[in-house]
């Protein structure tokens, strides 16, 4: 029985987060370029986005692009940000098609003006979507987010709108990026690397966590099916029992 077949439809994770690792590795296994791989990348992620909206997932947020990655060969940040408009050109049909709705997470200041207006444009173009959510972090760092939120709650207590003693968990996710999603249920990390690598740090608290060694180009539908059996076979506790959750 494949891993489709297993997967439990009232056991669905509401958010899948993913980071996106490995596509140079499997560049260089071919012999080709980095870029070969980044391409490649494109296309598990449109295979995976399709499979995580036919699966009924809600959110899906994608690692494309850290804060850290500007730091990479400049041709290679170019051929990046070429490859995310192209991609956003290309593949906005696919998101209509399956009901989908695009937004973004990170320092979009950062951005080259086309890609902004590019992913702009698809925001606006999918905004009435109602199925999945699929949430691309770009130039996205979860300690950046940590720091613009600070820095906001900071200034919102200087001008007297809330008092030290306010200051909570629901405030602080609300001046996350991701405030109006639920936090990750699953995280999965492809390419063999054990590390969070800055994302997502507040949100993923309670996440299920999943790695396995498949390089991102080679990541099929049927390995994200894999991944889902997997989450549905752990237990949950939130720090409590487990004859508490039972
Ligand atoms: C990690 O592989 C991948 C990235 C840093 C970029 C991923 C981007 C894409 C797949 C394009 C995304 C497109 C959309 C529309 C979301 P790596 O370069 O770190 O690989 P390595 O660790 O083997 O060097």
């Amino acid at each position: 029985m494949g891993y489709k077949e297993q997967i439990q439809q009232d056991r669905i994770p509401r958010h899948v987060a993913i980071i996106m690792d490995g596509n140079g590795r499997w560049a260089k296994r071919q012999g080709m370029a980095r870029m070969f791989g980044h391409r490649q990348g494109v296309e598990t992620v449109h295979h995976i986005t399709e499979a995580a909206a036919e699966l009924g997932i809600s959110y899906m947020t994608l690692y494309a692009f850290s804060t850290e990655n500007w730091n990479r060969p400049k041709d290679e940040v170019d051929a990046l940000m070429a490859l995310l408009v192209d991609t956003i050109a290309k593949e906005t049909p696919t998101l209509m098609k399956n009901n989908i709705r695009l937004q973004t997470i990170g320092d979009l200041s950062r951005l080259p003006q086309v890609t902004r207006d590019n992913f702009m444009a698809c925001i606006e173009e999918t905004t009435k979507n109602t199925g999945l959510t699929l949430v691309i972090a770009l130039s996205y760092s979860a300690r950046w987010e940590l720091i613009r939120a600070t820095q906001k709650i900071a200034a919102a207590v200087k001008e007297g709108e809330m008092l030290i003693e306010d200051i909570n968990e629901e405030v602080i996710g609300g001046y996350l990026t991701t405030s109006n999603m639920p936090d990750p249920d699953l995280l999965i990390r492809t390419s063999g690397e054990l590390r969070i690598s800055n994302f997502l740090l507040w949100q993923l608290a309670y996440s299920e966590l999943y790695f396995t060694d498949c390089l991102w180009p080679e990541f099929t539908p049927e390995e994200f099916y894999r991944a889902i059996v997997d989450y549905q076979h752990r237990e949950r506790r939130f720090g409590k029992t487990s004859e508490q959750v039972r």
